[in-house]
């Protein structure tokens, strides 16, 4: 019988160097696209699957994030009396009391970041949300990666296709067997170049992962980049639980680069029938200009 998966780890340490000058002050993940910060859509998608604690692995000066789940009564109260109905249960959506904060003192890797949230996760099936990579999908990313653990157990973490000039970028898996939907892996390589990756299929940012992983993280191994590899540690758990890559139904958008950032404000934006009817013309017109 697997165990359910209750807890979710959100890595949240990183300085978001890419998004200066915005992130000089702001941290990257409470940049919104449209009107809610990028970690919102991953906390929503998390309490979609069922998740019901969250940890955010975190760093000095980036106290907004666990703020902004906070209840804010000053601004409540204000919202009340108004009668902003509407505006007040935006705000109260985006409370939540199961939060907990551990900081990562130094950016060791995400293998390290994931580490530092064992003592809050313990000895059951836990998921990690990396919040930069959104996903637009009939049923949340996160939940069908529950639902797929609960059948093979093990690591279940999602998977996609990306052109072979871009395995740099990914945890790449070296596939066992494969149905179309299900890939078994016998390895995993963190950012595999091109001409020597066991395969095209990318890790994105969802993972169910079993606990096992910890006592690997804890050796503190460097991989890839000199840091500690989350893909390193699940790679040297692969002969004792089993690892599955899913290809989720949906599709992901990557907030970590400007042109992704966009994208994904024109996807969610689309998504939405109240802007859609709006936009896309103003998207064509856009396209047409000179
Ligand atoms: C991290 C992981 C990588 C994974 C990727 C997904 O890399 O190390 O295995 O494929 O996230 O977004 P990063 O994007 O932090 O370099």
């Amino acid at each position: 019988m697997v165990q359910r998966v209750r807890k979710a780890v959100l890595p949240v340490a990183g300085l978001g160097t890419r998004f200066l000058p915005a992130t000089k002050v702001i941290p990257k993940e409470m940049i919104p696209v449209i009107d809610k910060p990028v970690v919102q859509y991953a906390i929503e998608e998390a309490r979609a699957a069922g998740i019901e604690e969250f940890i955010f692995v975190s760093a000095y000066g980036k106290e907004s994030i666990t703020q902004h789940f906070s209840p804010a009564p000053g601004l409540e109260r204000q919202l009340e009396e108004k009668g902003k109905t509407a505006e007040l249960a935006l705000v109260r959506g985006a409370t939540l009391s199961t939060i907990h904060t551990v900081i990562q003192e130094n950016p060791l890797g995400l293998g390290h970041a994931v580490w530092c949230a064992w003592p809050l996760v313990g000895d059951e099936p836990f998921a990690v949300i990396l919040p930069d990579d959104m996903v637009l999908s009939q049923t949340p990313c996160l939940k069908q990666l529950i639902e797929a653990h609960a059948k093979v157990g093990g690591h279940v973490v999602a998977v996609e296709d990306v052109p072979r000039e871009q395995t740099n970028r990914y945890g790449i898996l070296d596939v066992l067997s494969d149905d179309g939907k299900l890939a078994k892996a016998k390895g995993l390589v963190e950012k595999p170049a091109p001409e020597t990756a066991p395969s095209t299929l990318a890790i994105i940012g969802r993972y169910v992962l079993d606990p096992i992983v910890f006592g690997e993280l804890d050796k503190k191994t460097k991989g890839a980049g000199g840091e500690i590899q989350l893909t390193d540690g699940l790679n040297r758990t692969i002969d004792r639980v089993p690892f599955h890559g899913l290809r989720f139904e949906g599709r992901r958008y990557d907030c970590g680069t400007h042109v992704g950032f966009v994208e994904a404000n024109l996807a969610f934006g689309l998504a939405r029938p109240e802007m859609a009817a709006k936009l896309r013309p103003l998207v064509k017109n856009l396209l047409e200009m000179k």
